[in-house]
Formats: C-alpha cells, sequence, structure tokens
C-alpha cells in the first residue's frame, strides 16, 4: 500500500505542493524541491546545519518528517533577505567573517534569528548557547558570535526585535 500524500506548504511565501512517503523528511523533501539553500550535514540531528523556521520556530528539518510540516509555514535563510536587502545577520556574517566556508550558516543565521526574537540584548553566553546546536566544521566560532553581535545592536538601533 502506497504512503504517498501530498503536501501543501509555505515556503518563504510562496505556496509548495509535492508529494511525499510518510518518511520522507522536511530537509530531503525541500532539497528536492530546489531548496539548495537548506544544507544537509549530519542527518540526525546534532549539527543544525539544516535548520529552518517551521510557523516562525527553529527546526531541524532532518528531524522533521515533511508529514509533519503539511500545511505549515517554512522560512530558510533565503526567505530572510536578499543580496539587494540582506537581513541584518546575513549582513553582519559577511562584515564580520562569521560566513567563512559557508557551509554551517543557514543554520546559524536561522538559530540566530530565533534567539533574537527571544533575546534582543543577548550576552555572549546567551549567543553561545543559543547556537549551542549548531556546529562549524571551520571552527572560526568567534567571528559567528561576534556577527551575531553586530546583527543584534544594529537591530535595537532600527528599534526592532529580529
Ligand atoms: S543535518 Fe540536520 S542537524 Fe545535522
Ligand atoms: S563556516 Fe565553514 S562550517 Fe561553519
Amino acid at each position: 500500500m502506497s504512503t504517498d500524500k501530498i503536501i501543501t506548504l509555505k515556503v518563504n511565501g510562496s505556496a509548495v505542493k509535492f508529494i511525499a512517503p510518510a518518511h520522507r523528511t522536511l530537509l530531503e523533501a525541500l532539497r528536492h524541491e530546489g531548496f539548495v539553500e537548506i544544507k544537509c550535514g549530519c542527518e540526525k540531528g546534532d549539527c543544525g546545519a539544516c535548520a529552518v523556521l517551521l510557523d516562525g520556530e527553529p527546526v531541524d528539518s532532518c528531524l522533521t518528517l515533511a508529514w509533519h510540516a503539511d500545511g505549515h509555514e517554512v522560512t530558510t535563510i533565503k526567505g530572510l533577505g536578499s543580496p539587494e536587502n540582506p537581513d541584518p545577520l546575513q549582513k553582519a556574517f559577511i562584515e564580520t567573517g562569521g560566513a567563512q566556508c559557508g557551509y554551517c550558516t543557514p543554520g546559524m543565521i536561522i538559530a540566530a534569528k530565533a534567539l533574537l526574537k527571544e533575546n534582543p540584548e543577548p550576552s555572549l553566553e546567551d549567543i553561545k548557547r543559543g547556537l549551542s546546536g549548531n556546529l562549524c566544521r571551520c571552527t572560526g566560532y568567534t567571528r559567528i558570535f561576534e556577527a551575531v553581535q553586530v546583527a543584534a545592536e544594529e537591530l535595537r538601533r532600527e528599534g526592532d526585535v529580529a
């Protein structure tokens, strides 16, 4: 018996529809649909490279079934801003050199976005804790933490809360 089901999501503001079996992860499904900005690292919830916002909350898409996301809203790194109009976090990761090789960056920024929404004025310890589910194989965490501090300052200056 086929377990395929039609899944309808809103991804970065646009409707996306595809057929997925019950075991298909959101990571596999969205990359298959062309959302390759979502990175695949460990596929077991250890690295955070695959993080997306699901109805505004950060999740590891490798641990989330596509069926579970049916009818919900997904935001990837591309949904936060564009090269012409970047999110303050995207801008800060470039300016501080926090992006390095860039592989962990989408997940880091998604996690940081969620952190700054909860806590617009995070201490360094808060940032470390907020990003503790995200691994950087380039290991340049200092610049990553700095990028989040820079973005937090800019958002506070703008009177925004991420
Ligand atoms: S790929 Fe999902 S947590 Fe590593
Ligand atoms: S910047 Fe290379 S893995 Fe983090």
